[in-house]
């Protein structure tokens, strides 16, 4: 028997209106283990529904700051409890190591622990204006909040999202991706459990073509947050666009790591590589790109290389380097890349254990270099565990091609010359920079978010709260 994980929907759990359900796999072994609901349109509808009644006069929109913060402070303490059983749950759904899903939880409960502190701890302002008036600036929830979230880190993409959402008050609906949901389902479980009430958090699994699409397109939305691919965020901002509403978007990128000739080696090597093996590349912020001045090249690609062939790729339940990819779909297209005719020269592979069920989706750790910067392994987000490494001559040439994607997400500076460390923050396109070290994932106190083809609108810190409200002037003429 298969379990079933249901819907969250008004503050009941449900099977979707069709009855239809989904299978979910482990990515270890391929095979079935649990079964989610097939949701569409239908239930979509039913959520947002659930979600305007308490947004608008439920015993949700009735709430103090102080009572949302007190709530998800408690759901943060709530997911600690249940660390273990949280863990097993995303490990097995996802195909991580253990370790890395223990963290995963981790963070998750930190988000709710940030954003329920901050609930009370923003509000608007009184502006200077003529003498007979007040002018004051009111910071409101935007109301209802559609959210749609990937298979990576499906616990803390959910809390990021939804926790500072929350915190400002909105009511939210959540699709979870259709290859990793059930720590998404399971919070909204344990969230009831910390007393949300009903309509305040919705989650509705499904496809993206079914549930997603029919959430990025509601009228009843009035704020869409995504994070996935840059071709699903062009087609859900359009959704936004006809609905008139705003929406952030959070479509991942090929962020470098720059390392200069006077770097410390014993320092970056291994973070150059965990930068691009955590979650077996599968990160948005993955380090996926290492720029090594000339002077160095050879021996930093030699460095890696002993590293990359030490790793091993194996079952989740083996805290191995790295897990299985995700589904059959996403390995095939990482060994595309790793076949392409044209590829760089290929310095190093790791192992798969042998110990792997035949059924996963496994990929050896694979370094490239030294690759042009135009090469497509050098341009395009592959999601898998490739490190490609090109060489630079100075810091315009490093600036140069470190800019030289589409995309713009982070980026690392490994360098001891202090001056240097700040110039090349400055010129990066991006929206976060690590000096002499590199954080994929993490960090809930700093803003995190892209430019260009990586999207737009911030998450994390205080700026996530600003993404989930806006501004109400009102203007109040009380005579001299
Ligand atoms: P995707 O962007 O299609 O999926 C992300 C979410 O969007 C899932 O919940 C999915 O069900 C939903 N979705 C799919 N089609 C939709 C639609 N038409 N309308 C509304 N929602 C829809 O990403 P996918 O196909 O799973 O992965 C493809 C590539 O995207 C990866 O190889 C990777 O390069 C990138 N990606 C980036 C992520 C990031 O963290 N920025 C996360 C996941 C994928
Ligand atoms: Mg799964």
């Amino acid at each position: 028997m298969l379990k079933r994980y249901l819907n969250l929907i008004d503050g009941k759990l449900r099977t979707a209106l069709s009855g239809r359900e989904l299978d979910v796999r482990c990515p270890s072994d391929g095979l079935p283990f649990a079964k989610i609901p097939a949701s569409s349109a239908m239930d979509i509808n039913a959520a947002v529904k659930a979600a305007r009644a308490a947004v608008d006069d439920g015993e949700w929109s009735h709430l103090s700051a102080v009572g949302r913060g007190r709530l998800l402070t408690k759901l943060g303490d709530l997911v600690l409890d249940n660390l273990d059983d949280l863990t097993s749950i995303e490990a097995m759904d996802t195909g991580k190591p253990m370790r890395e899903a223990e963290q995963d939880i981790r963070m998750t409960a930190r988000y709710f622990e940030f954003y329920g502190g901050s609930a009370d701890k923003i509000g608007g302002e009184t502006l200077p204006y003529f003498n007979m008036f007040n002018a004051q600036v009111l910071r409101e929830p935007h109301g209802v909040t559609g959210h749609i979230i990937p298979w990576n880190y499906p616990s803390q993409i959910f809390a990021r999202t939804l926790a500072p959402a929350l915190a400002m008050g909105n009511a939210v609906v959540l699709k979870p991706a259709e290859q990793a949901c059930l720590t998404p389902i399971q919070l909204a479980v344990l969230a009831r459990e910390a007393g949300f009430p009903k309509g305040s958090i919705n989650v509705v699994s499904g496809t993206g073509a079914m549930a997603g699409a029919a959430l990025a397109r509601h009228r009843g939305i009035d704020f869409l947050s995504f994070t996935g691919s840059p071709k699903t965020g062009a087609s859900v901002a359009a959704a936004a666009a006809r609905n008139r509403i705003a929406c952030s978007l959070e479509l991942g990128g090929k962020s470098p790591q720059i390392v200069f000739e006077d770097a410390r080696k014993e320092e970056y090597l291994h973070i150059l590589v965990q930068g691009v093996i955590q979650n077996a590349g599968q990160t948005c912020s993955a380090g996926s790109r290492v720029l090594v001045q000339e002077s160095m090249f050879g021996e930093v690609l030699d460095g890696l290389a002993s590293r990359f062939e030490a790793l091993t790729a194996g079952p989740h339940d083996e805290d191995p380097d790295l897990g299985a990819l995700i589904s059959n779909v996403q390995k095939k297209r990482v060994l595309r890349y790793l076949n392409l005719p044209d590829r760089p020269h290929l310095v190093a592979q790791g192992n798969v254990s042998p110990s792997a069920p035949a059924g996963g989706h496994y990929v050896r750790p694979t370094l490239f270099g030294p690759a042009s910067e135009h090469s497509r392994l050098s341009q395009e987000e592959i999601f898998g565990p490739v490190l490609v490494c090109t060489s630079f001559k100075d810091e315009r040439d490093a600036v140069r091609i470190a800019n030289g994607t589409e995309y713009g997400l982070v980026a690392g500076i490994w360098t001891r010359d202090g001056d240097r460390q700040m110039r090349v923050a400055k010129a990066l396109h991006c929206g976060q920079v690590f000096i002499n070290s590199y954080g994929a994932g993490g960090g809930v106190e700093l803003p995190f978010g892209g430019v260009g083809k990586s999207g737009h609108g911030r998450e994390k810190g205080m700026a996530a709260l600003h993404t989930f409200s806006r501004l109400k002037t009102v203007v109040h003429h009380h005579g001299l």
